[in-house]
């Protein structure tokens, strides 16, 4: 028996047409479309379209994607239900976890993992998830849930439904840029959980929810958060060098920094930097950007390390308006479409995920009768 790659890194788990990385060089591609070409160009729509059914939508197949995820956008009565609870005692992460749960006891092709069902099970839950999210927040805040407009997608009435106001037109193209960039990427720990559960022919509510219970860590989707907490704790820009040494001092992680394949530039990093200004400029504070960039100049200095997906991503939803506990939630949002993906993939063509382990215990132990145990 070999030894065990820790962590798994550099074991390829499976293979996808969904997805692709090439870490030495800094490039992802969702479908054979290179995220910098999709970035700005397409919408979060098209890009649900493209990583569920393989390829980019004709105007009428898209037109036909809007409308399937309007539909489903409505809390299903278990949900309704519930939820109010929930959203009284639950962070938001479990919450999700919770809520993506009851979703699944009241879908009508929950026990079918057939190809068309899996299919409108991946738009639906796609076209739930701002809503889960958007009635938790309304729900703690004690507030009502603004009507969608149906002048906007879905990036657009999320930002509306959870900050309860009317987004500017270059805040929904960043927001609905973000959610493309945040779509999918290959087999990192969350899309590897949903793909570990669906391999047991387990259904795609309950892949999904292990999936959204592993983004949940810090060293995952829960990094977004925890970048913008470093950054609320350091005092303005000037402190960020010695924020930053203090902190790999006391033996800590920068968060937002480092990632297990890319080696250069995470390419999503690049359009979040943009992003980060511009939303600054038009919130009329562009404090966080500001260290964001001094703090990516510190860390480059002392440790080498390159920001991730996580770094920009939270000054971006910042100056959005988003609250800092939701931002792993949105995360979650946009990387529904891929986890849906993999596990339509993994259902298609299915084997058992269950590798082996190296025994480091001890062995040929003899039991001794319990009042004897010393
Ligand atoms: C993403 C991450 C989990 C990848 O982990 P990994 O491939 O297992 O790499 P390791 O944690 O083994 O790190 C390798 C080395 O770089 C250092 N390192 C990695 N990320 C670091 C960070 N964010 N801050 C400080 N040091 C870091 C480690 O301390 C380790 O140093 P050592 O060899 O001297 O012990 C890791 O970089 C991390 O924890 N980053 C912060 C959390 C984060 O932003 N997560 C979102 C990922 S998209």
């Amino acid at each position: 028996m070999t030894a065990p790659s820790r962590g798994l890194a550099d074991v390829v788990a499976a293979s996808t047409a969904i997805s692709d990385i090439d870490g030495l060089a800094g490039r992802l591609s969702y479908r054979g479309y290179d995220i910098h070409d999709l970035g700005g160009q397409v919408s979060f729509e098209e890009t649900v379209y493209l990583l569920q059914r393989g390829n980019l939508p004709t105007r009428s197949e898209l037109d036909g994607l809007t409308e399937q995820l309007a539909s489903a956008r409505d809390l299903t009565p278990l949900v309704a239900t519930f939820l109010p609870g929930i959203a009284g005692r639950a962070a938001p992460m479990e919450a999700l976890r919770s809520l993506l749960s009851l979703v699944g006891h009241d879908d009508p092709d929950k026990d079918d993992n057939g190809a068309g069902a899996n299919a409108r099970k991946a738009v639906r839950l796609v076209g739930v998830m701002p809503t889960l999210i958007s009635c938790y927040e309304a729900a703690r805040t004690g507030r009502d849930v603004p009507a969608p407009d149906p002048q906007l997608g879905v990036a657009g009435n999320f930002l509306l439904q959870i900050t309860g106001r009317t987004p500017a037109p270059e805040a929904v193209a960043a927001f609905d840029e973000c959610l493309v960039l945040h779509a999918d990427h290959t087999m990192n720990a969350s899309t590897f959980a949903a793909r570990v559960c669906a391999a047991t022919l387990s259904d795609m509510h309950s892949a999904v929810v292990a999936a959204v219970a592993t983004l949940k860590g810090p060293l995952h989707g829960g990094a977004n958060e925890a970048v913008m907490r470093t950054l609320e704790s350091i005092d303005g820009v000037d402190a960020v060098p010695g924020a930053v040494r203090d902190i790999l001092g006391s033996g800590q992680k920068i968060m937002g920094f480092g990632h297990r394949v890319y080696r250069t530039e995470d390419p999503r990093a690049t359009h979040l930097r943009r992003l980060s200004e511009s939303m600054g400029r038009l919130a009329g504070d562009t404090r966080w950007y500001e260290m964001s960039v001094a703090m990516e100049q510190a860390v480059m200095a002392e440790k080498g390390l390159y920001p991730n997906v996580d770094f920009f991503a939270a000054s971006v939803y910042r100056s959005l308006g988003i609250p800092t506990d939701l931002f792993t939630p949105v995360f979650a949002v946009s990387r529904m479409a891929g986890w849906t993906a993999h596990v339509m993939e993994q259902h298609a063509d299915n084997r058992l995920i269950r590798p082996d382990s190296d025994y480091i215990g001890e062995r040929d132990r003899r039991v001794v009768p319990i009042d004897q145990r010393g």
